[in-house]
């Protein structure tokens, strides 16, 4: 059998009110449609996703997405040009559908992010399976109508229902899988004769069912939810964070509390990892074994050793940290920060493409960018490196065992050899060899008593001398 999945994503979904098309909208940190592509199995003859709102956009994202290797298949996108509905989704991909030689298809569609990967699999896998949920309230969603048997007899949407159809509290979940013949004869004659005047695939998968049997299958409802308002895409990030919190504690990670941490899908965790309230977690980042991880610190796409205690108010971007180090509170790395095993980086201190090594200290006020800054070297308060000449950026490279005392600017490019002892206040401008002392200061000057003297002139108001 060649399956290929097909992502119906051309819609402009009016109810999220947005310029951003709204598969694009995120549920902890990732897109919508990416949560789709990624519960695709492996092995499908290919995937292809329907696009016109925000094509570009999307396309865009794709890319990104297959450069990242986040995607289990090679896609097609095709255009569907403007919606005409769900059906006719459909129907402009049959051109695809045939050069990809499939003999069965399977729809999903790409603002139903929370299908498991298990039942998506069961999906593809299946021959002929409507996916439908059971709800209290089944409000716009197409009715489910079965034989005797089970076997599905027809789907009708809401808006074209009877009283009698719409008191059918089993519901459409907009995934199915249906053999490639039955489905393309059935595309070829669909009207837009409804109450929406679309071209429903719907309508399609009801002509399909009475050539072969349609197996209907009940799923848990979060797992079909839609996201087609703001509230949806709340209550579908709540769900989602449930899942995944659950799952985190089952492998022996802590929330202090739960409600207020965000902990995304591509997020690694180890054992004994301790989360505070209102930690954020996005994108890829690995969390090694008993990492502390303070309150409302943001970490994105980013990697810590084991051991690690990131302080309160922290945010790290693109970063390593290394086992044993301690960071923060209030620390910010940015990208290219790469801090080895046992480095302390402290309150109100920002890094950028810095390589900190073993043991090196960086513990107030300091910005450290494009550097290098070798093992057990001490960095003072308020150390700046002036890496920025407003036009080029330049390196500072500092050796080990040095002592950079508080307030020295290291104006780049560069270089301190191992062991030096830089004198508080300084202004670097060239290189200092290792060993030496280097201070550059303004030489004080010292008046005694001078302080009540000017202060019972500035009180006559005579002008300062
Ligand atoms: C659809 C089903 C409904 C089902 C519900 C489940 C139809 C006619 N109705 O309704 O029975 O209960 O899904 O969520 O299929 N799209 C396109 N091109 C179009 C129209 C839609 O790509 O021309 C895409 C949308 O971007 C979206 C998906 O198809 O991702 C579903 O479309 P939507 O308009 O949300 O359908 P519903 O009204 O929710
Ligand atoms: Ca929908």
């Amino acid at each position: 059998m060649f399956t290929v999945a097909v992502i119906l994503a051309a819609g402009l979904g009016t109810r999220m009110k947005s310029r951003l098309p709204k598969v694009l909208h995120p549920i902890l940190g990732d897109p919508s449609l990416l949560w789709v592509l990624r519960a695709l199995p492996p092995g499908l003859a290919g995937a292809i996703v329907v696009l016109h709102h925000g094509k570009e956009k999307v396309a865009a994202e794709l890319e990104t997405w297959r450069q990242a290797g986040l995607l289990p298949c090679p896609l097609s996108i095709v255009d569907q040009g403007e919606p005409l509905g769900t059906g006719h989704a459909l129907q402009v991909c049959v051109p695809e559908l045939d050069r990809l030689g499939a003999t069965r298809v399977a729809v999903l569609c790409g603002d139903v992010p929370l299908m498991s990967a298990t039942t998506v699999a069961h999906l593809c896998a299946a021959d002929a399976l409507l996916l439908a949920m059971d709800l209290p309230a089944p409000g716009l969603y197409g009715r489910v109508l079965q034989h005797p048997d089970g076997r599905l007899a027809g789907l009708v949407e809401a808006k074209d229902a009877t009283a009698e159809q719409l008191a059918v509290r089993r519901v459409n979940g907009g995934a199915y899988a249906l053999p490639w013949p039955a489905l393309r004869k059935a595309l070829a004659g669909l009207t837009n004769h409804n109450a929406q005047k679309e071209y429903y695939l719907t309508d399609a998968v009801s002509a399909v069912a009475l050539e072969v049997p349609v197996t209907v299958e009940v799923c848990h409802p979060e797992e079909l939810a839609g996201m087609n308002s703001r509230q949806d895409q709340a209550a579908l990030q709540a769900a989602a964070q449930r899942r995944i919190q659950e799952h985190w504690m089952t492998e022996g990670v802590s929330f202090l509390h739960p409600d207020s941490t965000l902990v995304g899908p591509r997020v690694q965790l180890q054992r004994d990892v301790l989360l505070e309230p209102g930690v954020r977690l996005d994108g890829a980042v690995q969390i090694g074994e008993g990492c502390r991880i303070g309150q409302g610190t943001v970490i994105t796409d980013s990697t810590l050793g084991e051991g690690v205690e990131v302080r309160p108010y922290c945010v790290i971007e693109r970063a390593q940290v290394g086992a044993g180090s301690k960071v923060g509170p209030f620390a910010r790395l940015r990208e290219g920060t790469d801090l080895a095993e046992g480095v302390h980086i402290g309150n109100f201190v920002e890094t950028k493409k810095a390589k900190l090594h073993c043991g090196a200290k960086a513990n107030h006020l300091t910005y450290l960018g494009d550097t290098e800054i070798g093992e057990g070297t001490n960095i003072g308060a308020g150390v700046i490196t002036c890496n920025y000449d407003g036009v080029n950026k330049h390196r500072t490279t500092i050796g080990r065992n040095v002592f950079v005392g508080s307030d020295t600017q290291l104006v780049a490019p560069v270089v301190i050899g191992d062991g030096a002892l830089i004198g508080a206040g300084s202004t670097i401008t060239a290189d200092v060899p290792a060993d030496a002392v280097a201070l550059s200061r303004a030489p004080q000057t010292l008046r005694e008593g001078g302080a009540s003297r000017l202060r019972s002139r500035q009180k006559k108001g005579t002008a300062l001398s």
